[in-house]
């Protein structure tokens, strides 16, 4: 039994998360805490929503609400839909929290103190109408790289160049539309990383385990063009963490908050505190503290690949430079993009198919098992609703969904609804189970390394040895000649039920349960021994034929579907 911290990037407020960003990182993670749970381990799986930033301020004036009502509503929307598709935090935080303001100027002070901040008085767009500056993407203009004339303070949606605010040309203010803009000086504080970045690149070498996907971004960022550049940490804007020296004043910078990116990935550590402070557990630094018992800890994070650089360098800047004990990440599991369709999922252009809309139209788990039986891990992915329609019919309908029905519907009218007592088993069942015996072993071995679609591949192939053996045996054909036989056949496949449940319970919970329960089966151990496990129902156990577990999908409903989904959102 070993201690797992996982987190899952924490998604931004601004509105409801698509099926893209749910692959992205919630969902692995959460498969990743299941299993892990399910092998008896110690796990605290955490994420929360990322509240700071223009994005997040734009989103609620756009909805008439002030920022700080606006968050704590999306807040509780992200939360309920995360629940919805049975992501099993064991707390689900809020980067605005006290906790999160607390820690972030602890950093800030502590970095300062070990000199590893810099005060930097630059020019920033201010705009006269406004009467304020302009940072990220309170500032539209052309992109002076591609010519994109709708390019943002901070990054060109077309081309995806990182862009500052003062580069951009013909600026205008996206509260106003005011072309009256100037560079006036500010003062803001800069992330000394160019000085930690012998030991980020040690750190990030010393890492040969991890996917080639993070390092790759990583080394990327160390080494391309001028290296690791400094990066400023503060923004002139209200809503965030305001700029404190531990708690103490900071000179010049009053009226000035943390840029997001620094506050948020802090957020991991505060949200432990929060799970503390809500009364779900105790002792968060036994989480996080390496003199605290942290040492033991196993970290994983889970995040898209544009995530990578703030995980593998900024945060782990902040960790190091600290230099007091923190635990650093083990494992970082990054992921390519889901497409929609043809095009790119978008929250901007609502395009694709969004959390909310996704439970509207089938449990979570038909998402579950399409989603994470499609991970764009090796490469991006692409969902199109014939290939979803396909999968579901398919693996969850005609393969576990039939297996499950059929065995216990032949089972109830030839012996009753309780496992038959007669037969003995012979080779074709030692084969089976022998065959399973691998097969489970070779399930956990991709489960353990975070191998998202070799897992589910290895599962289908577990679901499909039952339906072969069935296939194979025929125990209605048996049942006239030989009825013991038959028995000992059903009473075989009957038990596959439950050794399936648990095995599948990280990728549909839902049905897992639904399948235990109508089995009567309590005993969720994992199937260390297959053999073992296929014995948990003993002759004479009742049970009851499961309801069908997973409707098919119709032409009908997928056309409508796509039809429904193929225009924005409105
Ligand atoms: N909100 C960011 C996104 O959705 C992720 C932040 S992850 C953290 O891309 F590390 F910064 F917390
Ligand atoms: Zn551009």
């Amino acid at each position: 039994m070993a201690r797992h911290l996982i987190t899952s990037a924490i998604p931004y407020i601004n509105g409801v998360k698509h099926l893209g960003n749910l692959i992205g990182s919630q969902l692995p993670a959460d498969l990743y805490a299941r299993y892990l749970r399910a092998r008896g381990h110690e796990v605290l799986f955490l994420c929360a929503t990322d509240e700071h930033g223009t994005p997040a301020e734009l989103a609620a004036a756009k909805a008439g609400k002030p920022i700080d009502e606006y968050c704590a509503e999306m807040h509780d929307v992200q939360a309920e839909i995360a629940q919805g598709f049975r992501l099993s935090f064991d707390h689900f935080g809020r980067s605005s929290s006290p906790q999160n303001h607390r820690l972030t100027q602890h950093f800030a002070g502590v970095l300062a103190d070990n000199g590893l901040i810099e005060e930097v008085t630059e020019e920033q767009v201010y705009s006269k109408v406004d009467g304020r500056f302009l940072p990220d993407r309170y500032i539209e203009g052309t992109c002076p790289n591609c010519g994109f004339e709708s390019a943002r303070g901070d990054q060109c949606d077309n081309c995806t160049k990182q862009l500052d605010p003062a580069d951009l040309i013909e600026p205008r203010s996206v509260i106003s539309g005011s072309t009256d803009l100037e560079k006036r000086e500010t003062k803001h504080l800069f992330l000394r990383q160019s000085q930690m970045k012998d030991k980020l690149d040690a750190w990030i070498e010393s890492k040969t385990n991890w996917p080639v996907l993070t390092t790759s971004i990583a080394k990327k960022w160390l080494h391309d063009g001028d290296g690791l550049q400094d990066r400023g940490i503060t923004r002139d804007l209200n809503w965030g963490v305001p700029v404190k020296r531990g708690d103490q004043d900071w000179p010049g910078m009053e009226g000035k908050v943390f840029y997001v990116w620094f506050d948020a990935p802090i957020e991991y550590i505060a949200c432990a505190q929060e799970w503390v402070d809500a009364g779900k557990g105790q002792d968060w630094e036994r989480w996080w503290r390496t003199d605290k018992g942290a040492d033991d800890v196993t970290y994983t994070q889970f995040m898209g690949k544009d995530n990578v650089p703030f995980h593998t360098l900024s945060f782990p800047a902040t960790i190091m430079g600290s230099g007091e004990p923190w635990k650093l990440v083990d494992y970082i599991k990054s992921f390519n993009y889901l497409n929609y369709d043809g095009g790119q999922f978008s929250t901007s252009r609502g395009r694709g198919v969004f959390m909310d809309q996704a439970l509207e139209i089938l449990p979570a788990d038909y998402w579950r098992w399409w989603l994470l039986s499609h991970t764009p891990e090796t490469q991006d992915a692409e969902f199109t609703w014939e290939n979803f329609q396909a999968s579901v019919n398919k693996d969850l309908a005609d393969v576990l969904g039939n297996f499950v029905s059929r065995i216990t519907k032949f089972c109830r009218s030839k012996f009753g609804e309780a496992v038959p007592e007669a037969g003995e088993y012979g080779p074709a069942e030692r084969a089976l189970i022998d065959d399973l015996t691998h097969r489970v072993a070779r399930y956990a071995a991709q489960m353990e390394a975070m191998e998202v679609r070799k897992s589910a591949a290895e599962l289908r192939a577990i679901w499909a040895a039952g339906n072969e053996y069935l296939q194979a045996e025929a125990p209605w054909t048996t049942f006239k000649t030989n009825p013991d036989r038959a028995a000992a056949q059903v009473r075989l496949a009957l038990n596959l039920i439950p050794l399936y449940a648990v095995l599948s319970a990280p990728f549909i919970p839902d049905a897992s349960t639904k399948i235990l329960e109508a089995m009567r089966v309590d005993d969720t151990s994992w199937p260390d021994d297959v053999s073992a496990a296929l014995a948990r129902m003993a002759p004479g156990h009742a049970f009851e034929v499961p309801e069908v577990l997973f409707a098919k999908i119709s032409d009908e409903d997928r056309e409508a579907w796509a039809e429904r989904f193929a225009g924005a959102r409105d």
